[in-house]
């Protein structure tokens, strides 16, 4: 069995990875501040490991989720996003080289700055705000040190755990608890589910290529439309939706408008249909069918 590493154990991408591809590889997660035990997988201190000089590990596949993906907290504490959106990947791509470990680096939907629609893998970059800068300079920083290394671009939503709510969490506990939710209507992205995500990671990794990949959905909706949606398929009350604006929130930093990214060159490469928004919103039904979510709620 393959050894993976996944760093960024606690996070949103990083549980979900490590539940579904523990069957398939023998899975080792890298933590930092929050500790946590996943069954069938085997937790490491992050510190710890990174500055061991003798790696007793040797990973076959790194795949790295770790990022300060709070976006005011970037903007604030701009060195607390270099630390941990490059920082902490140097000492990665030391580790990758030392191992021939093949690195995949995940990365985001928001280096644009949202004045189009569908952004491909050639798309012209134009970070906006200092999260979206950091993980662009980790990008060109991964593929200067590292030529068979993976980049994927993506968003995405899925069951979490209970300490770290997804968008799609988010939607759902506010709405069951019989409270209003506010969705921007100006706001739009092609997210994809972690379900799907991970399926595509793997197919990825698998196929051995490298280079830059968008993952996402085949549509392109608002936040606001993607709530309703979620409404659709979990019987939760529509009339506790309503609209808002990004346009109107100054208090906020700086963000992209359009985030939607052009799923073509994965799609095609892999053959492989990545579903519309709706299909993806689905897919949180399949994990409650397979017991994938009771596991998660329970970290
Ligand atoms: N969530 C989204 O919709 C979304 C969208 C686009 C792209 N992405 C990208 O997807 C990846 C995963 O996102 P996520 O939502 O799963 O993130 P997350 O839930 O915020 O988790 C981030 C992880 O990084 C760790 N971490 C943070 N700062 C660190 C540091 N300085 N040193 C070591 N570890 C540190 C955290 O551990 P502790 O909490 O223990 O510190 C946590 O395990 C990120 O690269 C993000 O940029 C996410």
């Amino acid at each position: 069995m393959k050894k993976i590493l996944i760093t960024g154990g606690s996070g949103l991408l990083g549980v979900n990875l490590a539940i579904r591809l523990r069957k398939k590889f023998k899975v080792f997660i890298l933590t930092n501040k929050k500790t946590i035990n996943i069954p069938s997988t085997i937790s490491i201190d992050g510190k710890a490991y990174l500055n061991e000089q003798k790696d007793y590990l040797k990973p076959d596949i790194v795949i790295n989720t770790v990022a300060l993906t709070n976006i005011e907290l970037c903007e604030d504490n701009p060195y607390l996003a270099i630390e941990a959106n490059l920082k902490y990947l140097e000492l990665l791509v030391v580790l990758c080289k030392k191992n021939n470990s093949k690195l995949v680096h995940i990365s985001t939907d928001h280096l644009f700055d949202g004045l189009n629609s569908f952004s491909s893998e050639d798309s012209y970059v134009n970070p906006v705000n200092q999260y979206a800068k950091t993980k662009l300079e980790a990008e060109n920083y991964v593929q200067n040190e590292i030529s068979n290394a993976l980049i994927i671009r993506t968003n995405f939503f899925g069951w979490g755990p209970s300490y770290r709510n997804s968008f799609s969490d988010i939607i759902i506990n506010t709405l069951k608890q019989k409270k209003e939710i506010f969705l921007f209507e100006d706001a739009f992205f092609s997210p994809v589910s972690t379900r799907r995500l991970s399926e595509i990671i793997v197919k990825l990794f698998e196929h051995d290529t490298h280079g830059i990949f968008n993952v996402s959905s085949n549509d392109r909706i608002s936040k606001l439309h993607f709530g309703l949606i979620m409404c659709d398929y979990f019987q939760l009350d529509n009339s506790l939706v309503s609209s808002s604006s990004l346009e109107h929130q100054k208090h906020l930093t700086k963000r992209p408008k359009d985030t939607s990214l052009s799923n073509e060159k994965v799609s095609n490469f892999l053959m492989f249909d990545c579903g519309s928004v709706a299909n993806n919103i689905n897919d949180l039904n399949y994990d409650i069918k397979d017991g994938i979510r009771n596991e998660i709620l329970k970290l």
